[in-house]
């Protein structure tokens, strides 16, 4: 087991607990001396039969009352109809705020559960309990929530942070290839801006990651998170330029992702769009071919993709200019330095954003 602590700026900092089993919730919600109260848990129908039976015979054994509501898998259940039925549910149930609201499953399930808990009498007592890499390694922590609305991504949402966070890092053994090598995808990116060792590590333990080793396992989550607490806590309300650091990829990634709605998943779009940043970075003589090439052909072994085919280049182009990271001071990118050190850079043109998308066409030209 390991254990790390999250600072927040309101001073209710929490821990993310690292485990192999249900098990371990038993202590931690006797630390948080949360024994007796009630608690609705929001899942999925792809992770609730798989493990809310578990996780529900764990809370009663502390004296919890279990009550669930569970969604359709997918990102389509994040939206405001969804969080109004969890409300509802809150309500009828008479919860206070000292109850508790858990989110068993992925980003989906972690983002709207998060929403939700934020809202409800101003705040009621939320724990995490992410089920896909992606949700480990990135969304469970920062206390980002949201759901969608009106075919616009995240576009209602707070800032609000868990009481706790707790893996299971075994339930990825029954998360799919395709989910794991995307949540895959923002670890690798965590150690392209910020830790050149960590990188290394992921490439020497490469076999043992797409093994879903339950130590390399444990080793890779806590090493990204460890990037993403570090950064979130500078920066937890995203205005100090520390937080955008994450984007890298993602500039390009969402104007794919939303071309390609349906077809890529997120973290395949941050693959492409990572690798369009480094070619970028490269043509900026800010990193060298070397590096380029090797960031571009990391992401093969673990299944991403580094070319696409079939975009409208000009129909990206135009959603980059509508993306949310440019302000009035411009178009933030997200730029390397080197392996290990990401910058933003307000420069980036036009011209140099389509050429990175050609690359993304793949050619053998480098010139
Ligand atoms: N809040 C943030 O900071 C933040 C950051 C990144 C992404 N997100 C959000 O996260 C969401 C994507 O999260 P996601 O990739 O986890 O998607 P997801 O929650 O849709 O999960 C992906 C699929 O895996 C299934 N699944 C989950 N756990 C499983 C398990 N252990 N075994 C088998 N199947 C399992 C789910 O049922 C679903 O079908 C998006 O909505 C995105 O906007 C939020």
């Amino acid at each position: 087991m390991n254990r790390l602590q999250v600072k927040t700026p309101d001073k209710r900092d929490y821990e993310i607990v690292l485990d192999k089993g249900f098990n371990g919730l038993t202590a931690e919600i006797e630390r948080l001396e949360l024994k007796g109260r009630k608690a609705l848990v929001v899942s999925d129908t792809i992770v609730a039969p798989l493990y809310l039976d578990k996780l529900t015979e764990v809370l009663n054994a502390s004296d919890i009352k279990v009550e669930n509501i569970i969604l359709p898998a997918g990102e389509e259940s994040k939206n405001q109809d969804n969080a109004m039925k969890i409300q509802n549910l809150l309500i009828d149930g008479n919860y206070k705020r000292t109850d508790i609201m858990i989110a068993l499953g992925g980003g989906v399930i972690g983002d709207i559960s998060g929403y939700v808990s934020s809202v409800y009498h101003r705040g009621l007592i939320f724990i995490q309990i992410p089920t896909t890499l992606l949700s480990m390694v990135d969304s469970s922590v920062g206390g980002k929530n949201g759901v969608d609305y009106n075919g616009i991504k995240n576009v209602l949402g707070t800032f609000y942070n868990p009481a706790l966070v707790y893996m299971n890092l075994e339930v990825l053994q029954t998360l799919d290839e395709r989910q794991f090598f995307n949540g895959f995808a923002e670890a690798m990116k965590s150690a392209i801006i910020k830790d050149a060792i960590y990188y290394e590590w992921q490439i020497e333990n490469m076999y043992e990651i797409c093994d879903k080793d339950l130590d390399t396992l444990e080793e890779l989550v806590l090493r990204s998170i460890t990037i993403k607490k570090n950064v979130v806590e500078k920066d937890f309300y995203d205005t100090k330029g520390e937080r955008a650091l994450l984007n890298l990829g993602h500039t390009v990634g969402h104007a794919i992702e939303s071309e390609k709605m349906g077809v890529l998943l997120h973290g395949e779009c941050v693959a492409l769009g990572t690798v369009a940043a480094a070619y970028i970075s490269y043509k900026k003589q800010m990193l060298s071919l070397e590096e380029y090439l090797e960031i571009r052909d990391m992401f093969v072994p673990f299944n991403l993709p580094i070319t696409v085919d079939t975009i409208d280049l000009d129909n990206v182009i135009g959603k980059i200019a509508k993306d949310k990271k440019q302000d009035n001071l411009g178009l933030a990118f997200v730029l390397l330095k080197k392996i290990g050190k990401a910058v933003v850079d307000r420069t980036v043109t036009k011209d140099e954003i389509m050429a990175s998308l050609k690359e993304l066409e793949y050619t053998d030209d480098y010139e």
